[in-house]
């Protein structure tokens, strides 16, 4: 019997990343938070110096950068370890998820990815998290959801995000880097972000998070 996937995918700041790992925790399935992965080859390839539009050079970087998740010791956030350095805060930047968005949009790059993300498939079970869980990485699903809210409060997620990490930025920024991310993604040719056919829909503007957390959990476990 083949290990059963939740696939939540959704635009930046649909609370996709808080309802994932809720969700996994009272499951007790794994998390792959495949942005996070875009995000560690978005990094590593401005670290290097590489143009991002230039799509040999950065798919070359793809397939030498190595990213680990590391659990924290102290229960703390999942560490993200990019060529042995921790970047865990620095792929957290807006700058960083705009990167990630250009090169995301390289097919070479989504295609070398394709088997680190689908090793994250063991028993019991996986909760994905990302923008084509449910229409490619893992088509084959069980269980999809496609989380969205409007662009001002996504916008106003992120800023309280950011702000709690102490990071410098102001809303009517963010609101437009994340419609220009979200209008990339949405419109590239490959994996485009849109709803897996027979995707749960999810509009969580104004919804309580645990409640939006008891609508995912009932798609697995139905009352
Ligand atoms: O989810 P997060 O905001 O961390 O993702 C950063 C970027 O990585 C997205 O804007 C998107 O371009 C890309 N991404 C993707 N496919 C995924 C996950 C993320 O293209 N499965």
């Amino acid at each position: 019997k083949p290990v059963p996937v939740l696939a939540i995918d959704g635009p930046s700041g649909s609370g996709k990343g808080t309802i994932s790992r809720a969700v996994a925790e009272a499951l007790g399935w794994h998390l792959l938070d495949s942005g996070a992965i875009y995000r560690a080859v978005g990094y590593a390839a401005s670290m290097a110096g590489i143009d991002l539009s230039d799509a040999q050079a950065v798919t070359r970087c793809t397939e030498t950068t190595r990213i680990v998740f590391r659990d924290p010791k102290d229960g703390g956030e999942t560490r993200v370890v990019v060529n042995g350095h921790d970047a865990t805060d620095e792929i957290r930047t807006e700058t960083c998820g705009a990167a990630a968005s250009a090169i995301a949009a390289i097919p070479a790059v989504r295609a070398a990815l394709l088997d680190k993300q689908r090793s994250f498939r063991r028993p019991p079970g996986l909760v994905a998290d990302g923008r084509d869980m449910g229409t490619i990485v893992f088509a084959d699903a069980p269980y999809k959801v496609f989380l969205t809210a409007s662009a001002d409060e996504r916008a106003r997620r992120r800023y309280k995000q950011l702000k709690e990490k102490g990071l410098a930025v102001t809303l009517s920024t963010l609101l437009r880097e994340i419609e220009a991310r979200d209008e990339r993604d949405a419109t590239r040719k490959v994996a485009p972000l849109r709803p897996a056919t027979g995707a749960l829909i999810i509009d969580t503007t104004g919804i309580p998070v645990d409640a939006v957390i008891a609508q995912v959990l009932a798609v697995v476990q139905p009352a």
